[in-house]
């Protein structure tokens, strides 16, 4: 993290109207401030290299945090989360002449070690553990779940209440959880409105009426998402179907999850969430941790044979883009992306993925018998070890040279075009205050509304200096192109759109079906959505979590077909 000597000022023009009253021009002109500044200063915005973050901002740490450098590292196994068991079996509200099972799943404040040499840590966790139970289920197979708020009522993280949705009359600690990656009425989405309160809970029936991927669900709450998150409420679903499990793919103790995030630990072990220098508003703009965890733990182990493994990794960060690769320089062979199976495997060193993205690899340890391997993030850092037995297991396992056919969407198939601007607020220094998708406020009346089973094409327009993770959900899409165009002349000149460059292809992990793309800074990011599912409000946002609970979230509605 830059920790930049610099006087943090808000500017009074720009920070005391980024409330719902700031029109579109108020916000252009913020916008172009920082835009003219960069100009003038000779730097250009046309960059080689995609940086996550364009700049560094400030925040403050206002106590010593830990040091992961200072543990022993590899000296607790890999968890795996449990997977969740059914309470009963209840007839199904689709007419379905099978009963579906019942999951009752209750948050809770739990004690429990990420690592060690540590004190256990305060998280809230779903049912006992971070991340929660798995949930299972075969595509078609409905499920209810009952999520169950049973948090204490005082939050232990920096409740920004200047943000739409954390006012302070609102009580501090609600919840509402979002199954991402999941095709389910709106009423079971987990709008971030609908947020409850301990003592209370929400029975949401699932009817996976979807191909197999890995979903994850956690906390939605509007103004408080990143906090609850963060304090632990996350967990993994995964859908399984015949095509995929026809496959042959190494399974059962060979298929491991992998849920990463980061976090700052005090010296007490307890989460430490860093704030703004701003007295009243502790928001910052994007969180960094120096502790990285995978399924829970800080820096574990994972005993494996000298065989073909399957992991399903998540990256289930606030802010933080992963960048894996393995130190033996072997590589990975990507077989699925967010929505599930790629048409092909796909060989990639370095698998990247941004907040809210999935990636399913498969890691041969076959040549590396005895080895020991680190699995490492950006400038080396480790995540994990993998502690490859020796000898020679015999491998049943395999992997098809090809995978599920991805029918690709024509661009003649959309009806319609919809242009949206990815913009920041910023101050005078060019801190962010506030991120907006189309200039618009998450209370502003909704702009966006496909009609059923109709398909548009969505143009990303980031005219900031941040890449930033954008997720529509109830649908699954296909990512069309990337180009650069002139960010500058967009936003001085009337949308005038100037391109920089060739439209790109995605890269080949993520031509797949997506839920959530990376959207470039300097770029227009194209998708392609059928708008396949239910009619309702939905929302779309960037998973950027500190972004998403800052304005950069707006609903949306899939209409009735007339
Ligand atoms: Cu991961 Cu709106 O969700
Ligand atoms: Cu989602
Ligand atoms: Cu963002």
């Amino acid at each position: 993290m830059g920790m930049r000597k610099k006087v943090f000022c808000v500017s009074i023009s720009f920070s005391d109207k980024t409330d719902s009253t700031m029109t579109g021009n108020d916000v252009s002109r913020a916008l172009t401030t920082r835009r003219t500044f960069l100009k003038r200063g000779g730097m250009s915005l046309a960059l080689l290299s995609v940086p996550q973050m364009g700049r560094h901002r400030q925040v403050v740490m206002a106590k010593p945090v830990l040091d992961p450098n200072s543990l022993t590292p590899f000296v607790d196994p890999l968890p795996i989360p449990p997977v969740a068991r059914p309470n009963d079996f209840r007839p199904s509200p689709d007419g379905g002449k099978q009963k579906a099972p019942y999951y009752r799943l209750a948050m809770r404040q739990v004690q429990s070690k990420v690592h060690r040499d540590m004190k256990p840590t305060m998280q809230w966790a779903v049912d006992s553990t971070v991340p929660g139970p798995t949930l299972e289920t075969q595509s078609g197979q409905g499920m209810f779940v009952e999520w169950a708020n049973e948090l204490p009522t005082a939050h232990f993280l920096p409740i920004d209440h200047s943000l739409h949705g954390a006012e302070a009359e609102k009580p501090d600690v609600r919840s509402v959880i979002h199954m991402h990656g999941a095709r389910v009425p709106a009423t079971a989405d987990g709008y971030p409105e609908d947020w409850y309160v301990p003592g209370k809970s929400a029975m949401y029936f699932y009817p996976n009426m979807q191909d197999a991927a890995m979903l994850w669900y956690h906390d939605h709450t509007l103004g408080l998402n990143r906090l609850n998150v963060y304090a632990g409420l996350l967990g993994l679903f995964i859908v399984r179907d015949s095509f995929e499990s026809g496959l042959n793919l190494p399974g059962g103790k060979y298929e491991v999850p992998l849920v990463l995030y980061d976090r700052f630990f005090d010296q007490n072990s307890q989460l430490y969430y860093p704030v703004s220098p701003v007295a009243g508003k502790p928001w910052i703009p994007e969180l960094f941790g120096n502790a990285i965890l995978a399924n829970g733990k800080l820096l574990p182990y994972l005993e494996v044979e000298p065989r073909k493994y399957r992991f399903r990794v998540l990256n289930g960060a606030n802010g933080r883009f992963f960048h894996l690769s393995m130190s033996s320089g072997q590589t990975f062979q990507q077989i699925g992306t967010d929505q599930g199976l790629l048409s092909a495997p796909v060989t990639v060193k370095i698998c990247s993925l941004a907040p809210g993205e999935r990636a399913d690899l498969i890691v041969d340890f076959g040549d590396h018998s005895g080895e020991q391997i680190i699995l490492k993030n950006d400038m080396l850092l480790p995540v994990m070890q993998f502690r490859v037995a020796k000898g020679k297991v015999n491998d049943e396992s395999s992997v098809p040279s090809t995978l599920r056919p991805v029918h690709k969407i024509a661009e003649s198939e959309a009806v319609k075009t919809r242009s949206l601007m990815l913009g920041e607020i910023t101050d005078l220094h060019g801190d962010s205050v506030t991120m907006l998708l189309n200039n618009a406020h998450w209370s502003m009346p909704v702009t966006e509304n496909p009609t059923l089973d109709s398909v548009e094409i969505w143009e990303l327009i980031n005219v900031t200096d941040d890449a930033h993770p954008i997720h529509l959900h109830m649908v699954k899409f296909q990512i069309l192109d990337r180009r650069r165009f002139d960010a500058f002349a967009y936003q001085n000149e009337k949308n005038l759109l100037r391109y920089r460059g060739n439209p790109m292809p995605p890269e080949p992990s993520e031509a797949g079906w997506k839920d959530t793309v990376r959207a470039d800074p300097g770029m227009i990011t194209r998708i392609i959505v059928k708008f396949e599912g239910y009619v309702g409000r939905y929302v779309w946002h960037c998973h950027i979590l500190e972004h998403e609970d800052n304005e950069m979230m707006r609903p949306y509605d899939v209409i009735a077909k007339s």
